[in-house]
């Protein structure tokens, strides 16, 4: 038998404490969405096969815990943000024109991009009817503004494709808004529902912030570096349709301007430049090693955050999550 890996001890550890729960939001989040329609019904089907990582249920969960006491608000509201998690996945994969979602061919695929627009809305409407079933406008609209702000997260970055002067800032603005929103409203409304004050409610979004921004590093640098087999999902995609990520950003910036004008125009004509041509050009250069490196800036700025928080093994859960954010393989 093969040794657990530092990620399976981590998983044990999550189902340990809140395995229960996360059973239970899945419940919730299955009642939600059913529907007696057979086309609604295998639509579900399609994405019920596999489930993700479930970070920002196991996010809320966490600092509900780590601050107080796990109650039916949380189960309810991390059922929300997954649902509102998996509405953005169903919709980048069209953006993203991705073939391969959770091991599974993505919804674009397998029936066509009208469908993912609908049923990623049908997944949108039904996170704020059952959020609205809390009767607490307060978490709707915190709930609201945070996915407003995903949204548009996502239409900067479509609208600075192609742009390959793109700077780290506007790197930093597009992935504050389209990964660490949703990160930081996990830890504020666990912290908020657990009845934690103020200074403690920002101080968990923080972490969650900082958390969600190392993530999507490192979710970029898989986009490059990574197996799609143990993704389970279409890697590659920024560089198709010319996103520009942290890599690469520093790649073209430290470049002497000839080779950069030779990799902006590469870039630029579609289908020139592969992810193994370009893997040789980011490993002649500094650009992995930064990349890493700004991952684990945000990392520790995340653990940081938590010293608000008194020593629980839902702390120091959440303080070995960040380890887990950005060494990710899948
Ligand atoms: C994918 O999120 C989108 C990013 C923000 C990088 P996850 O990697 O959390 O996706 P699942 O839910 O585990 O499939
Ligand atoms: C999209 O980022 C993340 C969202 C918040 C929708 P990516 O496009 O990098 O996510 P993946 O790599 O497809 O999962
Ligand atoms: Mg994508
Ligand atoms: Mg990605």
């Amino acid at each position: 038998m093969t040794p657990p890996t530092a990620e399976h001890r981590l998983l044990a550890r999550v189902e340990e404490l809140i395995g229960r729960d996360l059973l239970e939001v899945e419940a919730i989040f299955d009642r939600e969405l059913a529907h007696p329609h057979p086309f609604v019904r295998d639509l579900l089907a399609h994405i019920g096969r596999f489930r993700g990582k479930r970070l920002r249920p196991i996010l809320l969960l966490l600092s509900a815990q780590a601050v107080g006491e796990i109650g039916h608000e949380h189960r309810v509201l991390s059922a929300v943000v997954e649902m509102i998690h998996t509405a953005t996945l169903v919709h980048d994969d069209v953006l993203d024109d991705a073939d391969v979602r959770r091991h599974v061919p993505t919804v674009n695929t397998r029936w066509n991009a009208e469908t993912s627009v609908m049923l990623g809305d049908y997944l949108f409407t039904h996170a704020f009817h059952l959020a609205a079933g809390l009767g607490d406008a307060r978490a709707c609209r915190l709930i609201g503004a945070a996915t407003n702000n995903v949204c548009v997260g996502e239409l900067i970055q479509i609208r600075e494709r192609g742009n390959f002067a793109l700077t780290e800032d506007d790197y930093l603005r597009i992935i504050e808004g389209k990964t660490a929103e949703l990160c930081g409203l996990c830890g504020d409304t666990g912290a908020r529902y657990a009845g934690a004050d103020e200074e403690v409610c920002e101080a968990l979004r923080e972490y969650g912030r900082s958390l969600g921004i190392a993530f999507q590093i490192a979710d970029d640098l898989l986009d490059l570096l990574g197996d799609e087999g143990s993704a389970g999902k279409t890697l590659g995609s920024d560089l198709d349709k010319q996103k520009l990520t942290l890599p690469l950003i520093r790649l073209l910036d430290r470049a002497p301007e000839p080779d950069a004008a030779r990799l902006r125009a590469l870039l630029a004509s579609s289908g020139a430049l592969t992810r193994r041509d370009l893997l040789a050009e980011l490993e002649r250069s500094d650009a992995l090693h930064y990349a890493q490196q700004r991952a684990r800036e945000f990392a520790q700025q995340a653990r940081f955050a938590l010293n608000a928080l008194p020593e629980s093994p839902a702390r120091r859960l959440l303080e070995d999550l960040t380890e887990f954010a950005i060494q990710r393989q899948f």
